[in-house]
């Protein structure tokens, strides 16, 4: 046995003292207990740090109709962009989610939706920016937000249009007050409201969009001026991303597609408002595509369009088997991952060969230690896949890695961490791996170590692998 079960988190300790010593410093700082001593449980900062150069690329999209296709049961668009970004773009690239729900709400629809984690999430239009999945938020851009706004006087002055239908307590936010209105009112009350505001020493900016939410923001605010700041702490950092992709449908996308520099889609479903808006402010930049494709296939279909990388997600790739000499270990980690996920689905024949490929990328005395605590030779544990061959045909199993991070260890030995989520029907399930790789001994990344512990919201389902 290549590592003690118990010596081994010991080691990754060690080594995450002599490969990481920001990560350390920052967790120290924040007195994290070791449980939360993640590779890449990340703070601002440390957002900020993870890449050692430029971003290769940043991608900010909205989520409702953008990133999430809410008419596709299937959830195929954004599994294939999990995957594409996992395997490609996760280790050196930095995704953010920009939407207009309030972190309540977002934290809602994660749940629903097979999502991976964003680096950085801003919410509530563009008044809240948080970092990682600790969701730390940004204290700097409260201060911008505070300026010229005061929220009990956009309350007492709205209080006054009958028009006007208060949403939600929840969405109702320090920097953000919405309401729903009538499209055919939407216009006057808009000018009527900026008049009066006006008059009251603030300054506003009032926001139409899905032709139903009004949300009346700082001036300072927005998915735009959000984008914007962020961009500024790069380039202050010196490390402004070298591409940048935002991705919308509705109004409130616009002034991301106004951020000078950056390349835009608007999804094949986008919103006559936006769409609107291009025509009359944007209709000749090269830099804005207005896609064939629905949702998250459409920024897929961006990132082939402007050639800002590989486009070929792994879920793409019709046989994966001969997919193994990857350029990254975190390529390894998603295509292996769907491999059981297309066994069990019954996508692959039931062959010994198949079998034999997945042993292949397993080193010989590799290890695998199931969340129960039950330890085994990987190579023997992957036999229970002869038993549960096609166990999802016709049910719809889905298994995705989210948040893949590795760090180079040694000349051919990688330390990895990442979150494997099993959807079974309505049932979710999800544990933390931890695992080395190393290729030593072939020209492809195999696996040293396997180590897993469940999260806190699994479910009864059992676990295989
Ligand atoms: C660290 O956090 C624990 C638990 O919240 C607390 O009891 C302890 O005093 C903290 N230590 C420091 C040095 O802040
Ligand atoms: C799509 O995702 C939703 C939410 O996670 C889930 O309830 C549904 O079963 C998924 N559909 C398929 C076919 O996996």
């Amino acid at each position: 046995m290549f590592f003690c079960h118990s010596s081994f988190s010991l080691i990754l300790i060690l080594l995450l003292l002599s490969s990481s010593s920001s990560t350390l410093q920052i967790q120290t700082h924040r007195n994290h207990t070791l449980h939360n001593l993640h590779l890449s449980s990340y703070s601002q900062k440390n957002i900020m740090d993870r890449l050692k150069s430029s971003a290769r690329l940043m991608i900010v999209s909205d989520l409702d109709h953008t990133m999430v296709d809410h008419h596709d049961p299937e959830n195929t668009s954004i599994l294939r962009f999990n995957a594409l970004w996992e395997a490609h773009y996760r280790h050196d690239s930095l995704l953010v989610f920009s939407t207009g729900r309030s972190p309540t709400l977002y934290k809602q629809l994660r749940k629903e939706k097979p999502m991976i984690t964003p680096d950085i999430a801003i919410m509530s239009v563009g008044t809240e920016i948080t970092y990682g999945k600790l969701m730390e938020p940004d204290d700097g851009w409260v201060q911008v937000l505070n300026q010229k706004w005061d929220k009990d006087i956009v309350i007492e002055e709205t209080s006054k249009f009958p028009e006007l239908s208060r949403q939600a307590e929840t969405e109702q936010r320090p920097h953000k007050v919405s309401f729903y209105v009538k499209k055919e009112k939407a216009e006057q009350v808009t000018e009527a409201l900026n008049k009066v505001l006006k008059g009251r020493g603030l300054d506003v900016k009032i926001i139409y969009s899905g032709g139903i939410d009004l949300d009346i923001l700082p001036q300072g605010a927005g998915k735009g001026q959000a984008l914007a700041y962020l961009l500024k702490k790069f380039e202050a950092e010196g490390k402004r991303p070298v591409n940048t992709l935002v991705c919308g449908d509705s109004g409130n996308d616009a002034e991301l597609f106004s951020i000078p520099g950056v390349h835009g889609v608007m999804v094949s479903n986008a919103q006559e408002e936006l769409l609107q808006w291009y025509a009359a402010n944007a209709k000749n930049n090269p830099k804005i595509l207005h896609a064939s494709e629905r949702c998250a296939a459409g920024i897929i279909q961006a990132i082939g369009h402007f050639k800002l990388g590989t486009n070929i997600s792994p879920r793409d790739v019709s046989d994966l088997t001969k997919d193994i000499e990857n350029a990254h270990p975190a390529h390894e980690v998603v295509n292996f991952n769907l491999l059981l996920e297309k066994w069990r689905r019954a996508e692959v024949e039931n062959t010994e060969l198949f079998l034999a490929g997945l042993k292949a990328v397993s080193h010989p005395t590799g290890v695998f230690i199931h969340p129960s605590g039950t330890e085994h030779h990987i190579k023997d544990h992957l036999n229970i896949l002869r038993k549960v061959y096609g166990d999802s045909q016709g049910k719809p199993l889905r298994i995705w890695v989210d948040d893949v991070s590795a760090s180079q260890i040694g000349s051919d030995t990688w330390l990895l961490k990442f979150d494997k989520w099993e959807l079974y029907g309505e049932e979710r399930q999800g544990c933390v791996v931890t695992a080395v790789m190393s290729t030593k001994e072939s020209n492809w990344f195999t696996w040293l170590h396997v180590h897993q512990t469940f999260l806190e919201q699994s479910g009864k389902q059992e676990w295989m692998f």
